[in-house]
């Protein structure tokens, strides 16, 4: 019998639109989440060009665009939140939204807060895609009970969980070594020593006097505490590696954003039972949120804006909002979208966001550079990875040190 013909690929099944789009989505959970993207799309005719750039938070990714954007050759999407989306912006690298915006009522689907976040001088130039919850503590329950430790809903408490749990010859956290999840411990503790208040003034105002006062140098206090439970010397450890820790019962808790909900998810353990999440000790009802964005860098040619377009339009569709976090961790930028079959979570995050945003107590987080720009949040990871690694760590002068190193950075 003849081999059957192998037929080119039909005209008709090449999809005519295509996008390629940078991210930093390679572990499990996240990659979950981007194959949704990818479907959505797929679905409409549009390929998926899959740039992605391994490294949590981002770094990497941001690297590998700005070379790219600098040899004129820019993807069609990126991957961009916070006040990066301000630098980009100022630079002209950015397609405007508004048409989408307008078409699809952004301004009146999105809460204030995210919307602002969207728009450089007024104008939308990228589309949110979640909401996560940054200031969360993750709990292998079994190895708390095993050192006869209990949940933690302060700082003391967590430090004397903490003692049982090292007593009893258990890893209390895995963190691992980059220094934007040392920041995000650190913007967690301070979180719970300032309040919403304080840590807006110093980590949003650059308050001076604020971030060099008593207060901080608590924080710092504080954050030292910490490095005692931490397997500090885990060399090259992955945030996603830290979650595995957890679900393998090699360490106990993990400060993270809830991007580790979607990692335990896909690791097979249920959020909320397998593994716990409380607020971290000391924020109990208190919400730093993250928002993922993606941008869209200018393409002169009809069907890469429209591929474009059609993706923006398609992210804040209430089906993709909700099938996307689902898988991703987050709760949906709409507040119109349904939550039957999110976890309890997710649940406690939707409910938290809405209190906070009610009694405008909102923090944005520092480690996801949502809080300030990338020069005052490298000036801010600098000082706090070196306070977090030295021998002599010293409270007082870290507190001096941040003060001095954000003011050379505005
Ligand atoms: C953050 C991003 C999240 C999550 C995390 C770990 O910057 O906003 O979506 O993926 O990095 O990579």
């Amino acid at each position: 019998m003849s081999a059957p013909a192998i037929s080119a690929p039909d005209a008709a099944q090449q999809p005519e639109q295509e996008v390629e789009v940078l991210h930093w989505w390679t572990a499990k959970g996240e990659i979950k989440a981007a194959e949704v993207l990818q479907g959505s799309l797929e679905q409409q005719h549009i390929g998926w060009k899959n740039f992605a750039i391994a490294g949590g938070g981002g770094e990497s990714a941001m690297t590998v665009l700005k070379s790219r954007a600098v040899s004129g050759n820019p993807p069609s999407a990126a991957q961009l939140k916070g006040y990066d989306l301000q630098e980009w912006g100022m630079l002209g690298f950015l397609t405007n939204l508004d048409a989408v915006a307008n078409t699809q009522g952004w301004d009146q689907l999105l809460p204030p807060v995210i919307s602002q976040i969207m728009k450089y001088q007024g104008h939308y130039v990228a589309v949110p895609v979640n909401i996560h919850r940054v200031n969360w503590l993750w709990i292998n329950p079994e190895l708390l009970e095993k050192a006869g430790a209990t949940v933690p809903d302060s700082l003391e408490s967590f430090f004397a969980a903490a003692e049982k749990l090292k007593q009893a010859n258990i890893v209390p956290v895995a963190l691992g070594s980059d220094p934007w999840q040392e920041v995000t411990l650190f913007e967690s503790v301070a979180l719970a020593v300032l309040g919403p208040q304080g840590y807006r003034r110093a980590f949003v105002d650059l308050d001076p006097d604020m971030l060099s006062g008593e207060s901080m140098v608590d924080v710092f206090r504080q954050f030292e505490r910490m490095r005692q439970y931490i397997d500090v010397k885990t060399k090259a450890l992955e945030w996603s590696d830290a979650s595995a820790m957890l679900v393998e019962g090699k360490a106990a808790m993990q400060f993270m954003g809830d991007w580790a909900k979607g990692e335990f998810s896909a690791l097979g353990k249920a959020p909320g039972q397998e593994i716990l999440c409380v607020p971290a000790p000391g924020t109990q009802g208190f919400f730093t949120y993250n928002i993922d964005s993606f941008a869209f860098f200018k393409h002169s040619d009809d069907l890469s804006i429209q591929a474009q377009e059609t993706m923006a339009q398609t992210i804040l569709t209430p089906a993709f909002q909700r099938e996307f976090n689902l898988a991703k961790g987050s709760i949906p930028v709409r507040t119109d979208v349904d939550l039957t079959g999110f976890d309890t979570c997710s649940l406690a995050s939707s409910t938290a966001f809405q209190l906070n945003q009610q009694n405008n107590t909102l923090v944005p987080s520092i480690s996801q550079g949502l809080a300030s720009t990338s020069y005052v949040q490298a000036a801010i990871f600098d000082v706090v990875t070196d306070f977090f690694h030295s021998k002599q760590a010293d409270p007082e002068k870290a507190a001096n040190q941040l003060a001095r190193a954000v003011k050379s950075a505005r």
